[in-house]
C-alpha cells in the first residue's frame, strides 16, 4: 500500500528504512522523502514506522510487551 502518493514511498519501502535504522519519522523525511510535498502522509507513515519499529524490536531481540503479565505478589 502506499503511504506516500507524492513520493511513491510504500509500507513495504519504511519497513526496509527501519530495518537500515530509522526510527522517527525524521529518519523517513531524511531517507525516502515522505513528508516533503503535500504532509498528508504523515499520520499514516507514522503509524507505519512505529508498526515497523515494533515489528524490528520484537525480531530482534524478542521483547514482547504482555499486558496478560501479574507480578506475583510476595507476602511480608
Ligand atoms: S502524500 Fe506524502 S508528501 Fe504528499
Amino acid at each position: 500500500m502506499y503511504v506516500c502518493i507524492c513520493r511513491a514511498v510504500t509500507e513495504k519501502h519504511i519497513e526496509s528504512a527501519v530495518q537500515a535504522g530509522a526510527r522517527r519519522l525524521r529518519d523517513l523525511r531524511e531517507q525516502l522523502g515522505v513528508t516533503e510535498e503535500c504532509g498528508r502522509c504523515a499520520k499514516c507513515a507514522k503509524q507505519c514506522l512505529d508498526g515497523a519499529v515494533e515489528q524490528a524490536c520484537a525480531s530482534t531481540c524478542g521483547s514482547v510487551v504482555d499486558y496478560a503479565y501479574t507480578p506475583l505478589q510476595i507476602a511480608a
